[in-house]
């Protein structure tokens, strides 16, 4: 009798911490492959998961363990797969970065990725080894709040839509045109696609709109023939955006339906109400939708390219789905004509609509008053013999070959360029012309952070290389959320413009642009030990070199996983 007490008190309060531990683990297998799809009604090789393009949609709640064994099937390359605003607390090594967090895991091997959600939001995962994820190899990931939670707005149904771009040609030979001398640019995108399903070289509004494109036939049931979101009428819907594109600047309307933005990469902001948003590769949003429209209708989605010329004038590269009022047939086209996507070069817009995402001040913590450090980063276009890179500080980042994790951890030696790269860049430097100089070098060194030191990123646009022009940039940081302190012109000047950081309502992101001859300010806390990426999520941009290395407190580093240590240097230096 006694001994069955015991065994019942015992799987009691196991079950109470699991219960406290709020979790669960989620298994998934993902196989990572090559495959022909139809994504835009044109065949092409993708690259794409257990069958799928985009991969499978992971929907967890806050406080789960998500376990994903991932082989790859490739025949000839490696892969990793990172978790897009995922921070990682406690399991750096499961960051996904080829080179940075792990060495990429070879054809036939698997690895298994295993961490925490800890935070409610809308995310996603793509390759982040060469250019994979503009190969294709993307999908949605979802965090739902713990049971019983409840979101501070109201909603009656959800729709998750994973934006993205695609070329006719291979992310190979994008990758050759890239590195080549004389350069190759990849050019403007062929297809946009909304969760993989776009349609090349045909308008579903081509009756509607003054253009040469010709309607698009769609059978239904095939593979590019978009997703329709059928709803009912005075119902309030959550959609989730997301924006995985290779290059593109995207802006998201519906038809005479307001959006009010609630959610940005995962933190609430303080809501606002808007006809379209801009999204830029590397963020996600929710927006709330009510379908207090004329339910005898349909309304068009469409999603259209900013920020870059388009290369036919008056000839925007849009997506377009429907907007279904449940009640009448989906086939029953619009009254009128789709949204109109604002004109690519409005740049003064588009900082209106940044500028109005802000925190919400119940639901987020707020920037330490003060920081202990600051960084300032020149983006700027280089040639490097002949060459033609980004680069930070006039240092274009070249991966080593084996990964900063473990090569710190283990303190091991000739792994990477031990000399820190600079904080900041000559105060002559002239923003708004080419510049004077135009080499760099190629690097890989580290910046490295003490535990919990408060750091300001000021990211510092200029001109490019020749002629006059400045591009948008989105800059996304791993490991961690920042404080968007602010947006500013020409060139950041200390004192003058600190004095106006927003230290009251600062959102918190994991993605910030910066606007063309302009600067961002950014603050975040050095609180997670590991080796944390922070780039240009514009993919081949990263591929020329934009991007940085953040390293902070590698001595409370624990349990990196042999496995993610199992090349160069690591491979027979480090304790396995
Ligand atoms: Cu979504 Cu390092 O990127
Ligand atoms: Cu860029």
């Amino acid at each position: 009798m006694m001994k069955i007490a015991w065994w019942v008190v015992w799987v009691g309060l196991l079950l109470l911490v699991v219960k406290i531990e709020g979790g669960r683990v989620r298994h998934y297998k993902f196989d990572v492959e090559y495959m022909i799809k139809k994504p835009d009604c044109l065949e092409h090789v993708v690259m794409g998961i257990n069958g799928k393009f985009p991969g499978p949609t992971i929907r967890a709640q806050v406080g789960d363990t998500l376990h994903i064994a991932l082989t790859n099937k490739l025949s000839t390359e490696g892969t990793v797969i990172h978790w897009h605003g995922i921070r990682q607390v406690g399991t750096p090594w499961a960051d996904g970065t080829a080179a940075i967090s792990q060495c990429a895991i070879n054809p036939g091997e698997t690895f298994h990725y295993r961490f925490k959600v800890d935070k409610a939001g809308t995310y996603f995962y793509h390759g982040h080894y060469g250019m994979q994820r503009a190969a294709g190899l993307y999908g949605s990931l979802i965090v739902e709040l713990a049971k019983g939670e409840k979101e501070p707005f109201h909603y009656d149904g959800e729709f998750n839509l994973l934006l993205s771009d695609l070329w006719h040609t291979s992310s190979h030979e994008q990758e050759v045109g890239l590195s080549s001398n004389p350069f190759r640019w990849i050019g403007e995108p062929q297809s946009l696609l909304i969760n993989g399903r776009g349609q090349f070289n045909c308008s579903l509004a081509a009756k509607f709109i003054n253009t040469s494109l010709p309607q698009c036939e769609l059978k239904g049931g095939e593979e590019c023939a978009p997703q329709i979101l059928h709803v009912d009428p005075n119902h309030t819907y959550r959609i989730r955006i997301s924006s995985t594109t290779s290059l593109a600047s995207l802006n998201f309307a519906i038809s005479n339906h307001k959006l009010t933005v609630v959610e940005a990469d995962g933190n609430y902001v303080e809501p606002f109400t808007v006809d379209d948003i801009d999204i830029y590769s590397g963020e996600s949003y929710s927006v709330l939708l009510t379908t207090d429209q004329d339910p005898t209708k349909n309304y068009w989605l469409s999603v259209g390219v900013r920020a870059r010329k388009p290369p036919i004038p008056q000839q925007v590269l849009t997506a377009l789905t429907l907007l279904n009022y449940k009640n009448i047939s989906a086939s029953v086209f619009p009254a009128s004509p789709p949204p109109v996507t604002p004109r690519w070069d409005d740049f003064e817009r588009s900082k209106a609509f940044t500028k109005k995402i802000i925190a919400n001040k119940m639901m987020t913590p707020q920037p330490p008053r003060y920081s202990h450090r600051r960084i300032v980063l020149l983006n700027t276009q280089n040639k490097i013999q002949g060459f033609i890179k980004w680069a930070i500080n006039n240092v274009s980042l070249s991966l080593p070959t084996t990964p900063y994790l473990g090569s710190m951890k283990f303190k091991l030696n000739n792994t990477f360029d031990r000399t820190p790269p600079p904080e900041n860049f000559p105060s002559d430097y002239d923003i708004f012309n080419p510049p004077v100089n135009a080499n760099a070098t190629t690097g890989n060194g580290v910046y490295v952070f003490r535990l919990k030191e408060v750091v300001d990123v000021i990211l510092q646009n200029a001109n490019q290389l020749t002629g006059k022009g400045s591009e948008i940039h989105p800059w996304h940081l791993h490991g961690h959320d920042f404080w968007v302190l602010g947006y500013g012109e020409g060139k950041f000047k200390t004192g003058e413009d600190e004095k106006r950081f927003n230290l009251t309502h600062a959102p918190l992101r994991n993605t910030a642009v910066i606007f063309p001859y302009g600067w961002t300010a950014l603050r975040f806390k050095a609180d997670n030990p590991g080796v944390w990426a922070f780039h240009c999520h514009i993919e081949p941009h990263l591929h020329m070199g934009m991007g940085v290395i953040f390293a902070e407190a590698l001595h409370k580093v624990r349990n990196i996983p042999s496995q993610a240590l199992a090349c160069g240097l690591t491979a027979i230096n480090a304790p396995h």
